[in-house]
């Protein structure tokens, strides 16, 4: 009896896990969701056989409905994922939602309820309940580390394969995209063009400019960086900088009056603020304010870039470092997840401050090396 309640007290957890697991799977199609229903789903299984098996005679009846209400639900929730496997979300969500698992859950649900109540009642007039209570946390602890270890695998097997096919996808992209370039360039250098047609080869230049970008945040984003260490400055590098990044004649950008010379990676600090002035002008949508300040404070260097576009909502800010998290339409989210790698790769940090409707401003900080 006393391992009945133990398997039964866990398997009204996973029951939980397994029904929350389906529905999240349904509305955001995530695979861990459907990674996780798969790893609970035999155990649960084995756990409400296990706990008839556990039981004398008279309770076994009461099992048994459990164990049919179970069957189905299970069946509901494979072909639940299945859907969503074929791209039809909707339904999946309508079967999950169906008066027919939404009935089948109550059988299950109420009758390990029903049962707990019971046997808790008996075991705590024998005063053994820890003793049943104990085993079956520890197992859940356990299960919940596995699982969140799988799931950590999961995302950086995803990470890798993406890093993969995109970084031989970008490479490939790039030397046709910069033949079409140099041609639009002749094309624009002839003379006698008229307007019409010199506005169509501008439109063209600026398709094969946005497409550029987003290689080159691919390719930032995925490209082993070898980082090597020389003398360098902050005007050295922003100069460079300013001269990759076409800014509009709308835009104030104001740099630093104070020079800092340290030692750094050069190529992949550009690579940062390349990225930082793109999202500012991106954001400010080429019209508006890019102020960049740098100060060294307890052997620190600290540089801010600072714009006034429309700023972040609270609910995004925690997300923007995440590889693949853009709010653009021909985003990549890959820009910050770089920035935040080479800025930790230097031993420094990159952080964030928005308001909405004032502007936004990314603070680096990284260890002060003095040049040599
Ligand atoms: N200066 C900024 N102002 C407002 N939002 C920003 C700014 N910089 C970044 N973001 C937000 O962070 C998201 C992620 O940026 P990033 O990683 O560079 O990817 P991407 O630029 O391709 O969208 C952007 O889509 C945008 O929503
Ligand atoms: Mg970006």
């Amino acid at each position: 009896m006393r391992l009945g309640l133990y398997h039964i007290q866990l398997m009204r957890y996973y029951e939980e896990v397994m029904a929350q697991a389906a529905r999240n799977y349904a509305f955001t199609g995530d695979k861990k969701w459907e990674m996780r229903y798969r790893a609970v789903e035999p155990i649960s299984d084995r756990l409400l056989k296990n706990a008839i098996a556990n039981t004398d005679e008279t309770i076994q009846p009461f099992f048994t409905v459990m164990d049919n209400a179970n069957v189905d639900l299970i069946k509901m929730e494979y072909q639940s994922i299945e859907l969503v496997n074929e791209g039809k979300k909707d339904q999946a969500i309508a079967l999950l939602d169906s008066k027919e698992y939404t009935g089948q859950r109550r059988v299950l649900a109420g009758g390990l309820e029903d049962f707990i109540t019971q046997i808790e009642g008996d075991a705590r007039q024998r005063g053994n309940l820890s003793d049943v209570m104990i085993p079956s946390v520890q197992q859940i602890i356990e299960l919940e580390r596995k699982l969140a270890v799988m799931e950590d695998n999961l995302k950086k097997e995803k990470l890798f394969a993406i890093g993969e096919l995109s970084a031989r996808l970008a490479h490939d992209i790039r030397n046709p995209l910069s033949v079409i370039n140099t041609s639009i360039n002749i094309l624009i250098s002839q003379k006698d063009i008229d307007a019409k047609t010199m506005e169509t080869y501008e439109r063209m230049q600026r398709a094969v400019e946005r497409i550029t970008y987003q290689i080159d945040d691919v390719l930032n984003f995925v490209k082993p960086r070898v980082s090597s260490l020389k003398n360098t400055s902050l005007h050295e590098i922003l100069a460079s900088v300013l001269a990759r990044i076409d800014i509009p004649k709308t835009v104030v950008i104001t740099i630093p009056p104070n020079n800092i010379e340290f030692v750094g990676d050069i190529i992949s600090l550009e690579i940062v603020f390349v990225n930082l002035i793109t999202n500012a002008l991106q954001a400010i949508n080429n019209s508006g304010e890019i102020v960049i300040s740098a100060s060294v404070v307890k052997e620190k260097i600290i540089i801010k870039i600072r714009d006034n576009g429309p700023g972040m909502s609270s609910d995004i800010i925690p997300k923007i470092f995440e590889p693949l998290f853009t709010t653009k339409q021909t985003g990549t989210g890959l820009g910050l997840t770089s920035c935040k790698t080479i800025i930790e790769q230097h031993g420094g940090h990159i952080d964030v401050e928005s308001v909405v409707g004032k502007g936004t401003t990314f603070t680096i900080t990284i260890p002060y090396r003095q040049i040599m």
